[in-house]
């Protein structure tokens, strides 16, 4: 039977080569110390085990992160940089002797704001502290709601393109 267990990447309580395949989905670029993270998760696979890593391109949802740096966000959050579709395959080389890349192109088609806010709201632990001085939080979800509302009402629709990928090691 599985039994769920909540641990840290860079000490994975597990013997060495414990596991067939391993998955690490959009993750790896919120863990402090990415390069200890990496060779956990190659201790723990056998030998010809495989390795999926997903991720996203640091030109992901471009129009969106636009339309939030119009409404005050003064620079981008760097958190994703960490570990993306760029430089995420030099990362698990240092573990891993063979890294394919599979990208994935899609696009969000969000015709109504309120999504839009929702979805802003949910990263206020990453925004809030990229704000101008000027913009408080609630200013910003206003200033968010009216300029998600204006691209509806001119285009029909919020259209975003999303790039992301996955790494398949070994
Ligand atoms: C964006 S969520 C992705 C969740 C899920 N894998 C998915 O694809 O929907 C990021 C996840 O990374 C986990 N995480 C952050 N730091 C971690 C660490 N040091 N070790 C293990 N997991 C971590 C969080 O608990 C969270 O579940």
């Amino acid at each position: 039977m599985a039994v769920p267990v909540c641990v840290d990447v860079a000490a994975l309580p597990f013997a060495e080569g414990a596991f067939d395949a391993v998955m690490a989905m959009h993750m790896l670029y919120h863990v402090e110390d990415i390069p200890a993270g990496v060779r956990e998760l190659r201790r723990v696979l056998r030998d010809d085990g495989t390795l999926l890593v997903s991720t996203n391109s640091v030109t992901s949802e471009r129009e969106f992160m636009d339309l939030l740096m119009a409404c005050g966000l003064k620079e981008l959050p760097v958190q994703d940089a960490r570990f993306s579709s760029e430089n995420g395959g030099e990362l698990l080389a240092e573990a891993f002797t063979d890294v394919r890349f599979f990208e994935e192109r899609s696009k969000f088609v969000v015709p109504d704001p309120g999504p839009v806010v929702n979805t802003v709201q949910s990263m206020r632990y990453s925004l809030e502290a990229h704000l101008a001085s000027s913009v408080t939080w609630e200013d910003f979800l206003f200033r968010v709601a009216d300029a998600a509302q204006d691209v509806v009402d001119r285009h029909g629709a919020l259209v975003t393109q999303s790039l992301s990928g996955v790494f398949v090691c070994r």
